[in-house]
């Protein structure tokens, strides 16, 4: 395999193609170099950030409708890269070929989404307390906007914060999941085919100094992270000591899906196992606690059991092959170590629980898909996320319990019920405390035209996509007209004084 170098993308050049480097390799094939990107310090932040400043002020003159034809543009190209830009993905993100298209895909339906979100209402009118005069809103870019991104969905989640940013007449510094560089700097390369501006996007390669740089930068005025709850404390931290600035979080999740004794067993059975173990349980909306009445647990876990003995673990180029690795070692490390504290603590395995070895697939990391019972509510698997293909199997005796479970950690980002009753299910839509909930459909697959994000320590109030996705980068402007021709006085003479 070729190594190719890359470099930095600032001001519309490729810049930063010496110095020192980190390799992009394939997570199938560790010992496989993709690219070399460079280590940057983090004073490149600057000369990126002063790019995006000047980029952005002429990008602001651009009509909205218009930027969202250039935006319908980038989606364009997105799809007529599909094949090469999911084998990309694969590669680089070890994600398995049907879904590293689902990745391709929701960018370029993002990308046609935002482009028409261009043409609908920037804002909403209001009636005057006052005669002769009218208010309405209107958003305002907010300038450059920061961000960080993660691997795991490595087209997808660039595309759900740049092209809503750029929409908003913003310019961008991005730095990219160092496990996933080649995506991003494809992901610009399409937008720069496309014909985004010079200077617009800008890309910065480099670790979690860079990052930092990025967050604290005073012409930064947003930042938007997608990443871990720790990270994400830092981020927010560091962006408001010289801020405050809006710091958009999507932060961890551990959903839970409950089912319920009346469900379809065969149906959530599929259920569990593509929501747990699709992406090799390496979404942050990936189902991690099944939460099952007692009386139908030993069914549905038989039946989950005997469809991953079905799966296929391997080299994720495969077309076949139905789960990937994970991405590297430490990853590795940590899913085992939760694993095996379980079984220290007296849990059950089900199935899996161990490394694989694949063949062609010298020290990757793959780790077996995974069903552990028996451990306590209180156990650390039950709690924490554990980023990885380990689902976690609880009892419960009722729908009050199920619920009060599935509220029970820190996390709220999505969360499953299966039931055929409708009026279980619409009560457990109004108690389940988390920002997507689904009904008969694992905790995975969001659709792009809706909010994504988490309650509690998922997030900080921000959605991504959806009309809500703006947001997070675009200040609202309230405005008045007065054309009465006099001075007006909103609280005083539509009123009568004190005292009348
Ligand atoms: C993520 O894992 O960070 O809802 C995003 C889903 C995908 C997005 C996941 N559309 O599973």
């Amino acid at each position: 395999m070729t190594t190719t170098t890359f470099g930095n993308r600032i001001g519309g050049s490729v810049v930063d193609t010496g110095g020192s480097r980190f390799e992009s390799v394939d997570p199938a094939h560790p010992n496989d170099v993709i690219a070399t990107f460079p280590i940057s310090s983090p004073d490149r932040v600057d000369a990126a950030v002063q790019a995006a400043v000047s980029a952005q002020k002429e990008w602001a003159k651009v009509p909205i409708p218009a930027r969202g034809e250039l935006i319908a543009d980038c989606a364009g190209v997105l799809a007529d890269r599909k094949a090469e830009l999911s084998d990309l993905i694969a590669r680089e993100a070890g994600k398995v070929m049907l879904e590293a298209g689902g990745d391709v895909q929701e960018a370029i339906d993002m990308g046609y989404y935002i482009a028409g979100l261009g043409r609908s209402s920037w804002g909403s009118f209001y009636p005057s307390e006052l005669a002769n005069k009218i208010c309405w809103t209107t958003r305002q870019p907010v300038g450059v906007v920061g961000m960080i991104t993660p691997w795991n969905f490595p087209i997808a989640i660039p595309s759900w914060k740049i092209f809503p940013a750029l929409l908003a007449g913003n310019g961008i510094v991005m730095k990219p999941s160092e496990f996933a560089p080649l995506c991003a700097d494809a992901f610009v390369d399409a937008c720069v085919t496309a014909g985004i501006p010079a200077g617009l996007i800008n890309l910065v390669h480099g670790f979690g100094d860079v990052g930092a740089a990025l967050t604290q930068h005073p012409d930064v005025r947003a930042i938007s992270f997608t990443g871990s709850i720790e990270t994400g404390r830092l981020v927010a931290s560091a962006a408001m000591a010289n801020g405050p600035r809006l710091v958009s979080l999507e932060l961890g999740g551990k959903n839970a899906m409950v089912v319920l004794a009346d469900a379809d067993l065969d149906l959530a059975a599929d259920g569990a196992v593509f929501g747990a173990f699709g992406t090799a349980g390496q979404r942050c909306t990936s189902t991690s606690r099944l939460i099952v009445h007692r009386d139908v647990a030993d069914v549905l876990v038989d039946k989950i059991a005997s469809r991953v003995a079905d799966l296929t673990v391997g080299d994720p180029t495969d077309p076949a092959v139905e789960i990937g690795p994970v991405i590297d070692t430490r990853a590795i490390d940590r899913i085992e170590g939760f694993v095996k504290e379980v079984v220290a603590d007296g849990g059950e395995i089900v199935v899996g629980g161990a490394r694989v070895e694949v063949d062609g697939c010298e020290g990757a990391s793959f780790f077996a898909p995974t069903v552990v019972r028996g451990v306590g509510r209180d156990h650390r698997i039950a709690n924490e996320e554990v980023f990885g293909p380990v689902l976690t199997v609880l009892e419960v005796d009722d729908i009050d319990d199920a619920i009060d479970l599935v509220n029970a950690t820190e996390h709220g980002l999505s969360a499953a019920i299966y039931t055929n009753d409708i009026s279980v299910a619409l009560s457990a839509i109004d108690r389940i405390y988390t920002g997507i909930v689904y009904v008969n459909a694992p905790s995975i697959g969001a659709e792009i035209h809706l909010p994504f994000g988490g309650t509690k320590h998922t997030g900080n109030g921000f959605r991504e996509a959806g009309t809500r996705g703006l947001e997070q980068f675009s200040e609202v402007k309230s405005v008045y007209i007065d054309y009465s021709g006099n001075l007006q006085r909103a609280q005083i003479d539509n009123r009568p004084p004190v005292g009348d």
